[in-house]
């Protein structure tokens, strides 16, 4: 049986989420907020990503506003959300629609556009514009893995999953409806069709899911084993003045964390560095104490990170290092991502 769409859309009506960046029944969503918004929540939930938005919207109402807004400022606005490149795409996403005028109303012009790929150019094209395509993220994949119970494991299935997706849209009420039919499946799998203990016995789908006939839906979708993180070690050097300011520098402008703000620290190696070779790395001599260690996973790897902290009277020679001096009120404006910020507070605590 084929998953009937005006199901899902009934369903949808009944019980949608109301979410800052979705319009109301019967308006038109504005594209800018929805792209936003699907920016921030690649990789992040939406409990997550809501008060950044809203932060956000407040702070750069339009597209013209985020273009003309410095690339640092934004990168303080995103900081916490973790992937700070999609900050920086963000950016120059917003300078070139700004150029343009207004966000492209197709999906080749949406991909065209910096740090928009298949899955954001066919959401907003779906929400935004009402192109009749799916978006295909984890949600509408574990839906569709389901459903036709594929054994196939994640990443390989990820073309089988997508063109199963996307026949979803063959049935004639999903393309009257893209953008309800593209947010009715995000809804679904994330408040029925969940990773785990899914609600089955609720979902519009159900007489038609094939996982759900054999009784293991939570089975689906089958991944391939996790790789084991490799583990990377360093350490950094939280240095206050007599006047509560702390010395920051700003990270390179490629790589991890691109211009992102941190303390200054050593390199982050494959070995554990013992607290004298550590030392012999700090920025200047001072009376180092041990705070602790803390552990932050990246994507590719787990870090360790030992924090060392020291009061001095003045920055000194420091000043002839790349970096500057941040007064405490001004922490919170500064683009520190979330691994900064443990190191910052553990500091703060000893
Ligand atoms: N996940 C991805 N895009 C979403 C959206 N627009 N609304 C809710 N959840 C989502």
């Amino acid at each position: 049986m084929t998953p009937s769409a005006s199901a899902l859309l009934d369903w949808y009506a009944l019980q949608r989420r109301v979410l800052p960046w979705r319009a109301l029944p019967g308006q038109n969503a504005d594209p800018y907020s929805v792209w936003l918004s699907e920016i921030m929540l690649q990789q992040t939930t939406v409990v997550t990503v809501m008060p950044y938005y809203m932060r956000f919207l407040k702070r750069y109402p339009t597209v013209q506003d985020l273009a003309a807004a410095p690339l640092q400022d934004v990168l303080a606005a995103w900081a916490g959300l973790g992937y700070y490149s999609r900050a920086r795409n963000l950016h120059a996403c917003a300078t070139v629609v700004a150029e343009m005028g207004a966000f492209p109303q197709d999906v080749a012009g949406l991909q065209a556009l910096p740090g928009i790929g298949a899955y954001t150019a066919r959401a907003v094209a779906a929400i935004a514009f009402g192109l009749p395509v799916v978006p295909v993220d984890g949600n509408v994949e574990r839906i569709t893995a389901r459903l036709h119970a594929v054994d196939d494991p994640l990443p390989k299935a990820r073309r089988t999953l997508d063109a199963l997706a996307t026949r979803l849209n063959d049935d004639p009420a999903a393309h009257e409806a893209p953008s309800d039919f593209a947010q009715a499946l995000f809804d679904l799998g994330a408040t029925l069709c969940t990773p785990r203990r899914p609600s089955c016995l609720m979902c519009p789908w159900r007489d038609c899911c094939k996982a759900h006939a054999l009784g293991m839906a939570e089975r689906f979708p089958v991944k391939a084993p996790r790789k084991i993180k490799p583990q990377r070690y360093g350490a950094v050097f939280h240095l206050r003045d007599a006047q509560g300011r702390v010395w920051l520098r700003h990270r390179p402008d490629t790589g991890l964390l691109a211009g992102m703000t941190e303390l200054p620290g050593t390199h982050w190696g494959d070995e554990a560095l013992s607290i004298e070779s550590a030392l012999n790395q700090a920025p200047i001599e001072a009376s180092w104490a041990v705070s602790g260690q803390i552990r932050h996973i990246f994507t590719h790897f787990t870090l360790t990170l030992s924090v060392f902290a020291a009061q001095v009277p003045d920055f000194g020679s420091l000043h002839n290092q790349a970096g500057f001096a941040c007064p405490p009120g001004l922490l919170v404006k500064q683009a520190l991502p979330s691994v900064m910020l443990k190191c910052l507070a553990l500091a703060d605590r000893s």
